[in-house]
């Protein structure tokens, strides 16, 4: 299997992004397989500002597959990560190096261990689909460990068996999730609609929303909205041909009025749904109205909004400009608690700060309230209920990343560094 003195460990480092549905999906027609009741839709997110990093190992000493998330280790032994590694297993080929002298055949990968550290470069508790970027990022460092010869959309069908959103990391910019119709879930694969470049205008806000519950997981939650919802059945699926058009035509106010209100069909859904889900909040609520006022106080949309399943608002503006207006919105109804510094507060891509001119707390208790704000009563501020923001844009897939270095596992003792 290897070298003379079986102490050899072979090792890959991967960087996956996390996306955000602008139609999303919700609904599963097999639990097991994932395999969901409508297409999807993604923008994939700046890895350098929301990404996992995940370094493989295999090596004969290794006595167990073992884990470490963000630096402690955690069980395997989940549904999730079983069927990833077992699909993945099933698709190594054989690998030699000659010069280090490691020869790994289709046979040894079923028998070889595995150590495996992952890292969120965010807050996993923040609930940014940790579990796609993560999902995504196992399934390929392990494809490029094991030499698996599979192209991006059979990984995704591997992925989507993680989690079902996981699929959609496989690709940079604009994608979509075809829900297939096969019994297998072979065709229930991702595929890139355009690529990061395609509309690179675009500028996204995430507002960290402070939350006080824990919510209802996306996999339970979709399993009552499916056995109770009659509303459900409405979910238009042309509008996926309609946000496909969109995003081809970088049709923004197009793409704004489909991505909002899918975004508040699918929160729509979990409200019919009983027990009734409710993943959005107050904060949430009332970051959609500031946005839907400026909108129509323009007359044509300046930035779209989404929520998965949870408060967090998804914010992308047309352009540069109106994300720095935005963002001066938000730090206007949403200011941080005075002990906050404006650092901490706005993170992920800062330069947007200097175009909306504000340096630091002094600037933000400046700003005066936006035009569209006929009635503005000074109370309405709520110090606090966004924990803080991250500016960021549509981005690029997973890279494997040779500098050895990056590596979150020490290549001679297998363990998280
Ligand atoms: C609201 O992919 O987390 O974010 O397949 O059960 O793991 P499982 O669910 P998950 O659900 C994501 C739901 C969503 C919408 C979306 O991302 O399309």
């Amino acid at each position: 299997m290897g070298g003379e003195s079986e102490k050899w460990a072979l090792m890959v480092t991967g960087r996956t992004p996390t996306n955000i549905a602008v139609i999303k999906y919700w609904g599963k027609r097999d639990e097991t397989l994932i395999l969901p009741i409508n297409d999807s839709i993604s923008v994939t997110l700046d890895p350098d500002h929301l990404c996992t990093t995940t370094t493989v190992s295999v090596s004969p000493s290794f006595d167990q597959d073992r884990m470490w998330l963000n630096g402690k280790e955690i069980s395997l032994s989940v549904g999730e990560f079983q069927s990833c590694l077992r699909e993945i297993r099933s698709r190594a080929t054989d690998f030699e190096d000659k010069k280090k002298g490691i020869k790994i055949t289709k046979d040894d990968w079923q028998k070889l261990h595995l150590h495996i550290a992952s890292y969120n470069n965010f807050p996993t508790a923040a609930g940014l689909a940790s579990s796609a970027a993560g999902l995504a990022c196992l399934v390929f460092s392990l494809a490029k460990l094991m030499n698996v010869k599979e192209d991006y959309g059979q990984l995704s069908a591997i992925a989507r068996q993680g989690s079902g959103s996981a699929c959609r990391s496989l690709y940079g910019g604009f994608v979509k999730w075809i829900m297939g119709k096969e019994g297998d879930g072979s065709d229930s694969i991702a595929v890139q609609l355009a690529d990061e470049n395609h509309w690179d205008e675009l500028v996204i806000i995430i507002a960290v929303v402070s939350a006080r519950q824990k919510e209802t997981s996306s996999t339970s939650g979709m399993r009552d909205t499916v056995e109770t919802s009659l509303l459900i059945q409405h979910r238009a699926p042309k509008r996926i041909i309609q946000m496909e058009d969109a995003i081809k035509n970088r049709d923004f106010p197009s793409f704004a009025r489909l991505a909002c209100a899918d975004s508040n069909q699918f929160h729509a859904v979990c409200l019919d749904t009983y027990p009734p889900i409710f993943y959005m909040n107050d904060t949430s609520h009332r970051i959609i109205s500031c946005v839907e006022k400026w909108n129509r106080a323009e007359g044509t949309p300046q930035v779209a909004y989404t929520f998965d399943a949870g408060p967090n608002a998804v914010l992308v503006a047309r352009n540069r400009k109106t994300a720095a207006l935005l963002l001066q919105r938000l730090l206007f109804h949403f200011p941080p608690q005075s002990d906050t510094n404006l650092d901490s507060y706005v993170i992920g891509d800062k330069t947007i700060l200097q175009d909306v001119g504000v340096q630091d707390m002094k600037d933000v208790e400046a700003l005066t309230p936006p035009p569209e704000i006929k009635d503005y009563i000074p109370t309405q501020k709520s110090k606090g209920d966004v924990s803080y923001f991250i500016c960021t844009r549509p981005g690029r897939g997973p890279v494997v990343l040779s500098d050895e270095s990056q590596a979150l596992l020490d290549p001679v003792t297998g363990l998280p560094k």
